[in-house]
């Protein structure tokens, strides 16, 4: 990063010529390199040891979680991935628009076709509009259980956050753990049409904490002074565990989710689901001492998950590492009351720096039904296996980028049919349904008019299970304008809509047999996925992706591709 300090001097009253000349060129040396930020990302395979088990897993730089990314709002951000690792992969950073810049979003076979072993490529793009806390991971098979970070983007230049100046900051990623090679594990589930095994610890930066074997090296802790504020820069890269956090003895001020500043409010624990970002405030202020900070999942049905809470340690300065830490309440993991009532706080600081840009008229109404399901296989366990969709479409991945289909008009690599509702109504959350609603495969994507306004509905279903699913959307934030449990009642939910703060973010939480409605505008031209932030579902099938059209104008077109976009 480049350094502010140096050209302070060059203004002193008697200040020499060839100073002040020296300090006018680092200025503009200064401006120049602000507005670019470079990055070279090597994709490596590197032994990490957790719980006793050491293993080799893929990292970026040896470093596990991967290194964050800082850049000011209004930067261009240069990051050249080379891979040299056994996986043709490729790297998305989730929750960055990419104005008709699809080409550095990331999705493999969405976007572009995967970095091979071997070759390199540079996500080149601008950060616009967006200030906050996001996050990077691998977009391809299981990988990103190893290759993530986090990206803080920084109000520009002399523009303060909405909220009192912490003292400090930390960026605290939250993850998955597995003894074996995550890869395997994922083959073997395919091969038996079962899910595979569940992780054996959560992470926090890495580390599992105290409450696991072989911990010493492997927890995690941040000192703070006494009276002091924290802003936490808090992700969550776990690959299917939506994730309670609580810290024991201090409240948290969520600030900001997804890059969007939020409304502020206090709370003794957040829910963040994988995908999903989320700023606090903490304030050192209780006895000064050692407080753990756990993780734990939030899960509202019968589903196994992996259950066990990770922790790191808040600790006071000059407080001897002897002192036992104390545990967080955390709520318990099928609190549904609590999940419900937190995402209801949630709202959009809407505020004339940051105004909430609600589309209160509708073009285009869009119901997604989520639907879980068997497929007959014969070499199976149970001569199934589990598969999922949206209105009964089992999502195909394609072989090429439908990106670059859809900029260079190739045929028969999608379809644009997928339908705006689903083909046939049934009561969605009423008793457990197995039944095979005509689930077709296919890579079918909605064609979406340039600048239109969209509502789109996700309904969870009793499809074999009703469960929560984090949906995300590439390339755009949304409003998730309404919320609830249940089937989504067109004739009465609409009016209970909150279209003057709702939430702004990337990805939303439909709630267990419920449903939730987001809006956006469709001003951001190119092929944009969509689909559940649970790994386990996303492989199965949960996802679709939009084509937006070009606008007319001249700024309004897909750029042309750059000249590495990796090969096919
Ligand atoms: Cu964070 Cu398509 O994903």
């Amino acid at each position: 990063m480049a350094s502010r300090g140096g050209f302070g001097s060059s203004t002193s009253r008697n200040g020499h010529l060839s100073l002040f000349v020296f300090g006018f060129v680092l200025l503009v040396c200064y401006r120049a390199e602000a507005a670019t930020k470079k990055y070279q990302f090597d994709v490596q395979v590197n032994n990490v040891s957790r719980l006793c088990h050491a293993k080799p897993i893929v990292t970026i730089n040896g470093r596990f979680p991967g290194p964050t990314i800082y850049a000011r709002e209004g930067d261009r951000v240069i990051i050249n991935v080379s891979n040299h690792a056994q996986y043709n992969m490729s790297i998305h950073w989730h929750g960055l628009k990419q104005y008709a810049n699809g080409w550095a979003d990331g999705p493999a076979y969405i976007t572009q076709c995967p970095i091979q072993t071997g070759s390199s490529y540079a996500y080149d793009f601008n950060v616009t509009g967006q200030r906050g806390t996001l996050w990077w991971h691998a977009h391809i098979l299981w990988l990103r259980a190893t290759v993530y970070g986090a990206i803080v983007i920084l109000p520009p230049q002399q523009t303060a956050y909405p909220f009192p100046k912490p003292d400090n900051e930390q960026v605290w990623v939250f993850g998955e753990w597995w003894h074996g090679d995550v890869e395997e594990i994922v083959k073997q589930g395919n091969a038996m049409g079962l899910p595979p095994n569940m992780s054996d610890a959560h992470t926090i930066n890495g580390k599992p904490g105290p409450l696991f074997p072989c911990s010493e090296k492997h927890t995690f802790a941040m000192e703070v002074e006494a009276g002091k504020r924290y802003l936490l820069r808090i992700a969550n890269a776990a690959l299917n565990d939506e994730l309670f956090f609580a810290i024991a003895g201090h409240n948290m001020t969520v600030v900001e989710i997804d890059a969007v500043y939020t409304k502020p409010f206090t709370t003794s624990a957040i829910l963040i689901a994988p995908g999903q970002t989320t700023n606090v405030l903490v304030h050192a202020n209780s006895a000064p001492g050692r407080y753990f900070m756990a993780v734990r999942p939030f899960q509202d049905v019968p589903i196994p998950i992996d259950n066990k809470t990770a922790t790191a340690i808040l600790q006071y300065k000059g407080v001897p590492d002897t002192v036992l830490p104390s545990l967080p309440q955390l709520p318990s993991p099928n609190d549904t009351a609590f999940a419900l009532s937190y995402n209801n706080k949630l709202r959009s600081l809407n505020s004339r720096n940051f105004p909430a840009n609600v589309p209160l008229k509708v073009d285009r109404n869009l119901f997604l039904t989520i639907g879980l399901g068997k497929s007959v296989c014969p070499s199976c366990i149970n001569g199934t296996r589990l598969s999922a969709s949206l209105n009964n479409i089992t999502f195909v991945m394609p072989q090429t980028g439908l990106l670059q289909a859809h900029y260079s008009n190739m045929k028969g690599v999608f379809t644009l049919d997928f339908p705006d509702k689903p083909p046939r109504p049934f009561n969605y959350t009423g008793a457990p349904l197995t039944a095979n609603l005509f689930t077709s495969h296919g890579t079918r994507l909605s064609k979406i008019t340039f600048n239109s306004t969209v509502e789109l509905v996700i309904q969870d279903t009793n499809l074999l299970s009703v469960e929560s699913h984090p949906f995300h959307l590439h390339g755009y934030n949304f409003f998730v304008v309404g919320t609830g449990i249940g089937n989504f009642d067109p004739a009465k939910d609409p009016s209970k809509y909150n279209l003057v703060d709702p939430p702004e973010r990337n990805t939303v939480g439909v709630p267990t047999g419920g449903w939730s409605a987001i809006r956006f505008r469709a001003d951001n031209p190119g092929v944009w996925f969509f689909h559940c932030h649970l790994e386990l579902h996303t492989g199965w099938g949960l996802k679709t992706a939009f084509v937006v059209e070009d606008g007319p104008g001249k700024n309004q077109a897909v750029r042309p591709p750059p000249k590495d976009l990796p090969p096919c």
